[in-house]
């Protein structure tokens, strides 16, 4: 079967980087994601127009209908996914003025309860041999709570 690799919050940035770099050296499909449709295919295009070809799949990690059909479409296309890197994330400016109690609910809603759910949700889908990575120190408190210790499939977690 082919392989596949996703990258979450792929439009931009570190995200649309990993995804460049896996188009030239991966050996399967890779998927470009983003929340936002239009973003995605615009990033999808700026790739295909340095003759690379990524795939693309719509997917808000905040939005446990959409977690839930992404992993739906890869299991059933791909029999599972080989490799995850759970990047989505953002960040509050340094000169923000948002009160930070604010700050902090928004920011632990994405990247830490939005990045656990997607992992209980895409770890068992991980094929064997297969390896998810995160873009961010956020998964030290996602080993803490345990998350992981419940998925039993064999393969290797990266943090950087
Ligand atoms: N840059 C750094 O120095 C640094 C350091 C440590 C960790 N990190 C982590 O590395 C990751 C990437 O950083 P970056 O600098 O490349 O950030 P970025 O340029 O702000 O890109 C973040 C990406 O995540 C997407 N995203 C945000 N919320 C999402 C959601 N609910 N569902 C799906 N996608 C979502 C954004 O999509 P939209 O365009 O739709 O907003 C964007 O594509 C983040 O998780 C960040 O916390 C970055």
């Amino acid at each position: 079967m082919t392989k596949v690799a996703l990258v979450t919050g792929s439009n931009k940035g570190i995200g649309l980087a990993i995804v460049q770099s896996l188009c030239k050296q991966y050996g399967g499909d890779v998927y470009l994601s983003s929340r936002d449709v239009g973003r995605g295919t615009a990033a999808v295009e700026k790739l295909q127009s340095e003759g690379l070809k990524p795939f693309f799949r719509q997917l808000d990690i905040t939005d446990p209908e959409s977690v839930r059909a992404a992993r739906d479409f890869f299991k059933e296309k791909y029999g599972g996914v080989d490799v995850l890197i759970n990047n989505a994330g953002m960040a509050f400016k340094v000169a923000d003025t948002t009160p930070f109690g604010t700050q902090a609910k928004v920011t632990l809603k994405t990247n830490f309860f939005a990045t656990r759910d997607m992992c209980n949700e895409f770890l068992p889908i991980i094929k064997p041999g297969g390896k998810s990575a995160e873009t961010s120190q956020r998964t030290h408190g996602i080993t803490a709570d345990g998350v992981w210790s419940t998925h039993s499939r064999p393969h290797t977690i990266i943090v950087f």
